[in-house]
């Protein structure tokens, strides 16, 4: 396991090309199944997860090759219907395959996900959506297998707007007998590319993009070629860690629509905030400000910008309150942190941030993808050299981290891990 030494204090100047947007790319895989044939996807991220949903699908039985950041995927020989622990350990998404499964076979046979590091991450809404449509499932040594002989069309209202429970649904039902219609469905700008992909391949879908999505089914897919959206949470990454080092970066394909209520509260902190042809101009002179953020399903904060923005708040002039209303347990880093010394304090799901002056170095760990960009933002804005362990989860959902950040002018290096004593 790698780690990651930072040296703070570099400020961050120069253009960034932001990358394929993980969370779009993965189900765009998934959604290959549904066809027969060849599907390529282009501007897909070269990241672990991206690596591991290829696994998946060769798993299943499907060709999958790279070309650069094109991604061919070749359904047409004979595909199974299972997932094995291996790969859902490694990556819980692996479960969005289930819905297209289901549209096409009427059996998928998937292990269960445990929890993570952000939450337990339940599946119930994508199992009761199914249910809803027809499917059978029954539990068995860590397995699920679900049947559903005939897929017919339903009405769902999903308790909470969950991103997989609305797209593996979404991948059912485009598939299934007659009309669905999804209420409460998640509204982020991955589910409108999916839903858009879906449509090219011969879906008809209807109001993805809103609270109600209406699908009805069909049985007629065709490969397409399509390009994933530029990633909202790796450009709102780079701009934060611009704040971070009083620095300026001009995030390339960042798409402002995306990122919104992002960059309003970046300005709220100080940031000067320029949309220009093809990107986003960032940058932050001096000391962030307080700022109270609070995350919500989009179109608000996003959950995976949370840690990024208390790692930055905590330098801020004033006292910040963040509140997480997605994950519970999406708080678990601030005791890293706070070895940095960061004045945190959290309560249930609120945080309030006492902006120190400074942020020292200190070995740290990386807990998730997000936790550990922030755990690097911190890093960039403090002093010293920072040590930052497990940085393996960050490489599962960003894109040539080291060598994006160095090139913008920070101070990192890679370092294979020291081995304990015995
Ligand atoms: N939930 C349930 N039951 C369900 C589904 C979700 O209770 O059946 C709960 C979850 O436990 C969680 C909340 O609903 O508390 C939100 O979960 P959601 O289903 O919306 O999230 P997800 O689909 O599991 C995706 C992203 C996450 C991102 C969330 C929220 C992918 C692969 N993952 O997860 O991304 O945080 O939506 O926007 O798309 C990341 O990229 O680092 C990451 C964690």
């Amino acid at each position: 396991m790698d780690r990651l030494l930072v040296t703070g204090g570099r400020r961050l100047e120069g253009a960034v090309r932001i990358n394929g947007a993980k969370n779009s790319a993965l189900k765009l895989m998934a959604a290959a199944l549904l066809a027969e044939g060849h599907t390529l996807i282009e501007n897909v991220p070269r990241i672990m997860d991206c690596s591991t949903m290829g696994e998946v699908l060769e798993h299943l039985g499907a060709g999958v090759g790279w070309d650069g950041t094109t991604l061919m995927i070749d359904t047409t020989g004979r595909l199974g219907i299972e997932t094995p622990y291996e790969l859902v350990r490694k990556m819980r998404a692996s479960i969005v395959v289930l819905g297209p499964l289901l549209a096409r076979f009427g059996r998928a046979r998937v292990a269960m996900p445990g929890g993570c590091n952000i939450g337990s991450r339940k599946i119930d809404l994508h199992l009761k959506g199914f249910e809803r449509m027809g499917a059978r499932f029954t539990y068995e040594h860590g397995y699920l297998e679900a049947i559903a002989p005939v897929l017919q069309g339903a009405m769902i209202s999903l308790d909470f707007p969950s991103v997989g429970a609305t797209e593996n649904i979404l991948m059912a039902a485009v598939g299934a007998r007659g009309r669905t219609i999804i209420e409460n469905a998640a509204r982020e700008p991955e589910i409108q590319d999916l839903a858009n992909v879906l449509v090219e391949m011969g879906a008809k879908i209807e109001g993805a993009g809103t609270t109600t999505i209406e699908i009805e089914g069909t049985d007629a897919f065709e490969p397409v070629r399509h390009r994933v959206i530029p990633d909202r949470i790796a450009a709102g990454t780079f701009a934060i860690a611009a704040c971070m080092t009083g620095g300026e970066v001009l995030l390339e394909d960042a798409r402002p629509d995306h990122l919104e209520l992002v960059m309003d509260k970046l300005q709220e902190a100080g940031a000067t905030v320029e949309v220009e042809d093809g990107g986003i101009r960032v940058g932050l002179a001096g000391r962030p400000l307080a700022v109270d953020f609070v995350t919500l399903p989009y179109p608000g904060f996003p959950t995976d910008l949370q840690p990024q923005m208390m790692a930055l708040l905590s330098v801020a002039r004033g006292t910040s309150i963040a509140t997480e209303n997605v994950f519970e347990s999406r708080f678990m880093f601030v005791d890293e942190l706070k070895r940095m010394g960061a004045d945190i304090r959290t309560e249930g799901h609120h945080a309030v941030i006492r902006g120190a002056e400074w942020l020292s170095s200190a070995p740290v760990r990386a807990l998730d993808i997000r936790a550990g960009a922030a755990m690097i933002i911190a890093a960039l804005g403090a002093d010293g050299t920072t040590e930052i362990s497990d940085i393996h989860h960050v490489d599962r959902g960003y894109q040539d981290l080291d060598s994006r950040l160095a090139a913008l002018g920070a101070e990192l290096r890679r370092e294979p891990a020291v081995p304990i004593p015995a």
